[in-house]
């Protein structure tokens, strides 16, 4: 398995409100959205890496350089033990109809770069966010900011925020929500109905993007029994070299912008520039020139030991994992194809990987690694919504 490549990365902040199906004066809305700070508990084990320390955008270069030098060699120190409750800020929408899907409930993990913002753009909401379009569908979907983003918990860069940690959380937040406890066990902002909060979900569908994907893909492997399918986007399993950091550069993100991420500490850094995310994320032709300076504004710090930590975590085979599972991807995604996806899949890995599902893979036109900025977005999503349909999902 040494040479597969599990190409990924970046995904999106909330600030949606509480919508609450109210009759007063404006119309009924079509969903109903609480605000949640969930208490994760996480039990995994981390490593603690050789790396150079990130406390400026010197460093952040620095770091960049070190880890691409052609004679650096992953070191580990020794293991670290977790055994924490994070605190993850979350979102959950239920259509405000109750239909047969309001049970299926999914849940969206994002990618490096955003928080949960980008599963739900602002803009012109009705054509990208994917939160409105899974609702409008009779869908309930859970949307969280990945540990160390948004407004979820910001614990040790190095030692902490590490892919076996985020791949335990989304266990714990899938698990909770199975249970019907989600909502009982987290603190809730606004006023919630009891549709919502006697919420309890009959089946759940895993949807990511990029990193949010690998995280998916590990969990499909490691807890078999909690997904009943999954939508991997901004993903592919490829035998292409990857892109990797030399091709775009990071700022400590506390001295790249001390008034949004004056409280990230020592080992968070952000996408340095809006032409590193037009390169990372959009086609030309494809993106309103309105959507690259939103990318700018929802940007989010990542932490280096989600980069550290890739290496030790290989994608392993989900044995006994039968539920569909869809690859949705950018027909010219640059980070994950270098630039074209077309013909780049590795069948026979893939088989591999998930030897007890059939893997459908989809080529959205004209679009790059961040599906829901592109101007096709809602075109997109009616596919990956179909596709749940077909599987009777
Ligand atoms: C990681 O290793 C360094 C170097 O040995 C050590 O100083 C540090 O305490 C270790 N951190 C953890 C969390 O184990
Ligand atoms: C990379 O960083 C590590 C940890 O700080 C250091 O031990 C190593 O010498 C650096 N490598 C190079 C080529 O500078
Ligand atoms: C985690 O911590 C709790 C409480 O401190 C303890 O009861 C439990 O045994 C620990 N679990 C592991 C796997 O270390
Ligand atoms: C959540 O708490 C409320 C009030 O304490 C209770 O009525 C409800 O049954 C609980 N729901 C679940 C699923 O535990
Ligand atoms: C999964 O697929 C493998 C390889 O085809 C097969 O040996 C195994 O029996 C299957 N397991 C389940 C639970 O279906
Ligand atoms: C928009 O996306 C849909 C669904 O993939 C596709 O059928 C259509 O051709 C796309 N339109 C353009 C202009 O790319």
């Amino acid at each position: 398995m040494g040479n597969i490549r599990f190409l990924v990365l970046l995904g999106a902040l909330a600030l949606a409100q509480i919508v609450a199906a109210t009759t007063s004066g404006a119309a009924i809305t079509f969903k109903q959205c609480i605000q949640l700070e969930v208490p994760v508990p996480v039990v995994a084990t981390n490593q603690n890496y050789s790396m150079p320390r990130v406390d400026s955008n010197i460093d952040a270069i620095d770091w960049t350089v070190n880890v691409t030098t052609r004679s650096t060699t992953p070191h580990i120190f020794n293991s670290v033990n977790i055994n924490n409750t994070f605190t993850i800020s979350a979102q959950l929408c239920v259509p405000s109809q109750k239909g047969p899907k309001a049970d299926v409930l999914q849940i969206a993990t994002h990618g490096l770069g955003f928080d949960k913002i980008y599963w739900d753009v602002e803009i012109n909401p009705e054509e990208y966010s994917y939160v409105d379009a899974a609702v409008k569908k009779g869908y309930s979907i859970l949307t969280y900011d990945r540990l160390g983003t948004g407004k979820s918990q910001r614990p040790d860069a190095y030692t902490v925020v590490q892919i076996p940690t985020e791949v335990e959380i989304l266990a714990g937040l899938t698990k909770l929500a199975r249970s019907g406890k989600l909502i009982n066990s987290s603190k809730a902002s606004g006023t919630s109905s009891r549709t919502i909060s006697d919420f309890r979900p009959s089946k759940v569908v895993q949807v990511g993007h990029s990193f949010g994907s690998y995280l998916i893909a590990l969990l499909l492997s490691r807890h078999v029994e909690i997904s009943d399918g999954a939508i991997l986007t901004g993903f592919l399993v490829t035998k292409l070299p990857t892109i990797n950091v030399l091709h775009y550069d990071h700022e400590f993100a506390r001295e790249h912008d001390p008034v949004r991420f004056g409280q990230y500490p020592s080992g968070y850094f952000v996408l340095n520039t809006k032409s590193c995310l037009q390169k990372l994320f959009l086609r030309k032709g494809a993106f309103e020139p309105e959507m690259l300076d939103y990318t700018e504004k929802i940007k989010q710090p990542e932490a280096v030991g989600e980069y550290a930590s890739e290496g030790s975590n290989p994608p392993s085979p989900a044995v006994g994992f039968k539920g569909p599972i869809q690859f949705f991807n950018g027909e010219f995604d640059n980070y994950i194809c270098i630039g074209d996806c077309r013909g780049a899949l590795d069948e026979d890995t893939v088989k591999l990987l998930f030897p007890n599902t059939t893997v459908y893979t989809y080529l959205q036109p004209n679009t790059g690694h961040a599906l829901t900025m592109a101007t096709n977005a809602s075109a997109g999503y009616q596919v990956m919504l179909n596709f749940l349909d077909e599987k009777g999902l």
